[in-house]
């Protein structure tokens, strides 16, 4: 049997701002099949790596193959619906009064080009269909604004959907959820996964309580440099994490649910 084809191949990538790396030869490559969590520490570069993930950002030594595109190379702009990105930095240019229903759809925008009134109804119906997906179709109305964090992560969520992406990226996308609204969040993210058709999946998060129950591999960051990257059940242990956060951790795991304390002595 062959190997699903990589989706994402990154080979020695640095990234130097001034004097700091913010990635130290990273490597790192995802399967088609495969779903990722990248934990680390903030400031571990976590932000960073999904940034050239996404096209959004170059290495300044190393080499990134995205979809069997390599950056530098390649027209970013057609790269770029390939992906889906969800991040606090994309949701931020949303202007306030935009309705979720065209965070949603404007996704497409620039894809379609030409035939755009036909396609404009055809993908305000898959927004719609979105929306309704991840459980907030009935704010497709509302002021981005004006919607509850929670509301607000499932839009981008549907966002990041929107151009039927053939590499999925979350950042964070917990950050700032109540415990009801994370827990939801989670096992929903969790059916993604686990659904056959659902695009590769890289999410970034510091929480283990966010790992999602069907996420195969996990990538430890600290300080720009890959700690161990690997399958979830032998990467992620108590020993690791410690090295990750760089203090004495004891890690549960419950029906595929994760947690972690500080080790008591
Ligand atoms: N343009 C920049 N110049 C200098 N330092 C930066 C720049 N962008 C990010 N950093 C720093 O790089 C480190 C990694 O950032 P980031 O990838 O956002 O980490 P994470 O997402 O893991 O919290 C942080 O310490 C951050 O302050
Ligand atoms: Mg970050």
């Amino acid at each position: 049997m062959t190997n699903p084809p990589t989706v994402l191949n990154l080979s020695g990538v640095s990234v130097r701002r001034g004097r700091k790396m913010l990635l130290d030869d990273v490597s790192f490559q995802v399967r088609e099949d495969e779903r990722w969590v990248i934990l680390g520490p903030n400031g571990a570069g976590k932000t960073t790596l999904l940034q050239i993930a996404a096209a959004r950002l170059f290495p300044t030594v190393g080499s990134a193959e995205v979809l069997d595109e390599t950056l530098g190379r390649v027209d970013v702009f057609e790269l770029r619906p390939r992906i889906g990105l969800c991040s606090n930095a994309v949701a931020n240019t949303m202007p306030a009064h935009e309705t979720a229903l065209n965070v949603v759809v404007t996704a497409a925008y620039g894809v379609s080009g030409r035939w755009r009134e036909e396609y404009e109804r055809l993908d305000e119906r898959r927004a719609f269909d979105l929306l309704n997906a991840w459980g907030v179709g009935t704010v497709f109305d509302r002021p981005f604004a004006t919607l509850s964090e929670g509301e607000r992560k499932r839009v981008q969520i549907a966002r990041s959907l929107m151009t039927d992406p053939e590499l999925l990226l979350l950042d964070e996308p917990g950050a700032g959820l109540d415990l009801a609204g994370r827990e939801s969040l989670v096992s929903s993210i969790s059916e993604l996964a686990e659904w056959e058709g659902a695009p590769a999946t890289v999410l970034v998060t510091h929480h283990l309580e966010e790992i999602p129950p069907g996420f195969t591999h996990v990538l430890l960051l600290r300080d720009g440099k890959v700690v161990e990257a690997g399958p979830i059940e032998q990467t992620l242990t108590s020993e690791n994490l410690s090295t990750t956060f760089d203090m004495p951790l004891e890690l549960t795991e419950r029906s595929g649910r994760y947690s972690a304390f500080m080790k008591q002595s």
